[in-house]
């Protein structure tokens, strides 16, 4: 059944609740663990996608600790008035910060979902797959469980009955007994619930536990007394619920969500030489038969065209590249490049570079805040800060931008098909015109116009015999010192 169907059958709208009003004291960091980055995307961004993904349309997330900071964030990733909040102002447990819930979900009926806000490998999915059986079976709870291959750890244990199998109830680790601890199916914290059940269920709980907390967990027990039906559905991939607690398991996660992206990009027509080495963060966007060659990094906001070879080293961020572009051991940072670029290595794209079609940067070159048309070559040691280069313009080695005076920035034009000998200092503000030419080793100080050659450097003077005459000098005032007695 598709989540559409699934929302039919509960009413039309699902709504979820995140819980992320904890103070994550376990990650020991002044950044609340909802926005630590699990490959570019804050980890509460995750969870929020894949429930956009499995059709949920109403997502009320239950902030506290830090709640302004991660209002603010939220919504700048996902636009004002997108997401709900609700305010848990003390942290009583997570049974507690559902019920906070409440008034925002203004007595929806029908399924409400709740998640964790620390499990950013949860998938729209395994979200679909557990509405569906929520909404098949008719339970007024269903849980997501797993089974953790490295054990169960720290996570809350699922007790069946011995009988028939059916979930009884959700016993912490802190408060389990020997024999509890040996269950191997976890609870995930993700449940569908009928809403007023859980609701009313809620106002019933008491903090009788090792942490004094109202739990959520709890609710199935009192499901369960109470007659409603509890199911169960066990993820296929156990990975997908792993909560992000301390830091460890922040790199824990990251590291699956990294395979995971590769993998993807991979199956839509991406090489990836070393997936070992290469990080994609969420979001970047990479055209067929490109190759992405060991120790890369493509993050924030990247576009890379079709047919490109980017790598080895190569480190692209908040970028665009066109097809068929090599870039090889380089930073690019907020820039644009066109199709059929060179790029390295060793270049440094800063911010505000655009390249037009088929430029070279070579070695050592450094770039910022400048515009170069199709078919500039700026090969080595170069460094074009606030510049203008027009199209098929030679920037020779050794050429830089004298852009700051100590106070300010100036500009430095270049127009089409001009020339610029190696070594020439281009002293902003400046402009040199279309076809000009600067001699080597010139600084260029005043405006060049179209087609001129300008020189700007000292004529060279050859002096016939001169090293002679000063080995022979040299020579006298040695002797003169051995005869100068002490
Ligand atoms: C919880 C579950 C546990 C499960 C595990 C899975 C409970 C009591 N335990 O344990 O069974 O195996 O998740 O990851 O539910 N939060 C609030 N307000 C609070 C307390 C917590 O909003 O007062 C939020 C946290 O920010 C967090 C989430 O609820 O995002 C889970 O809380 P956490 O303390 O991480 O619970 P666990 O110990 O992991
Ligand atoms: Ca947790």
């Amino acid at each position: 059944m598709r989540s559409d169907e699934t929302a039919s059958k509960t009413g039309g709208e699902i709504a979820a609740v995140v819980l992320a009003a904890g103070k994550s004291t376990r990650m020991r960091s002044k950044t609340p663990k909802a926005l630590h980055s699990v490959c570019g995307r804050p980890l509460l961004a995750h969870i929020l996608d894949a429930l956009a993904g499995a059709g949920v349309t109403r997502r009320v997330v239950v902030v506290g600790h830090q709640a302004d900071v991660i209002q603010t964030r939220v919504d700048e990733l996902f636009g004002p008035n997108v997401i709900g909040y609700a305010l848990q102002a003390e942290q009583k447990g997570t049974g507690h910060a559902a019920l906070m819930a409440e008034p925002a979900l203004a007595g929806r009926a029908g399924t409400v979902l709740i998640v964790p806000g620390d499990t950013p490998l949860l998938t729209a999915d395994v979200l679909r797959a557990l509405l569906d059986e929520h909404a098949q079976t008719g339970a007024a709870a269903t849980l997501l469980t797993a089974i953790l291959p490295g054990g169960a750890g720290g996570y809350g244990r699922v007790l069946r009955d011995n009988a028939d199998g059916s979930v009884r109830a959700i016993v912490e680790a802190r408060d389990a007994t020997p024999e509890q601890l040996d269950v191997r199916e976890i609870n995930t914290s993700v449940y569908a619930f009928d809403a007023p059940a859980l609701f009313s269920a809620l106002r019933g709980l008491r903090p009788d536990n090792a942490q004094g907390e109202l739990y959520l967990t709890d609710v199935i027990g009192l499901f369960r007394q109470s007659g409603l039906l509890v199911g169960a559905l066990v993820s296929p991939d156990p990975d997908i619920v792993l909560g992000v607690n301390t830091r460890v398991e922040l790199a824990q996660v990251s590291e699956t969500m990294r395979r995971r992206i590769l993998h993807g990009l991979m199956l839509s027509g991406v090489t990836v030489e070393d997936p070992q080495t290469t990080f994609v963060e969420v979001g970047v966007r990479v055209g067929q038969d490109t190759t992405l060659r060991p120790f890369t990094t493509l993050s924030g906001e990247t576009t890379i065209g079709a047919d490109c070879v980017i790598g080895p080293s190569a480190h692209v961020e908040n970028s665009t590249l066109g097809d068929n572009v090599r870039a090889r051991a380089c930073f690019i940072e907020r820039s644009h490049v066109g199709t059929d670029c060179r790029i390295g290595p060793f270049a440094n794209l800063r911010p505000g570079t655009k390249l037009g079609n088929g430029v070279k940067i070579g070695d050592f070159v450094e770039t910022k805040n400048a515009t170069l048309g199709d078919s500039v070559s700026v090969s080595h040691l170069s460094y074009l800060g606030d510049a203008t280069v027009g199209a098929r313009t030679n920037v020779g080695a050794g050429t830089i931008t004298a852009n700051y005076d100590g106070v300010r920035k100036h500009p430095t034009i270049v127009g089409d098909d001009a020339s610029l000998g190696a070594n020439t200092v281009l002293v902003a503000p400046v402009h040199v015109d279309s076809g000009a030419l600067t001699a080597a080793g010139s600084v260029i100080t005043d405006d060049v116009p179209a087609g001129a050659l300008a020189v700007a450097r000292e004529r060279q003077v050859n002096k016939e015999g001169w090293a002679a005459r000063r080995r022979a000098a040299r020579d006298l005032s040695e002797k003169g010192t051995e005869q100068t007695p002490p």
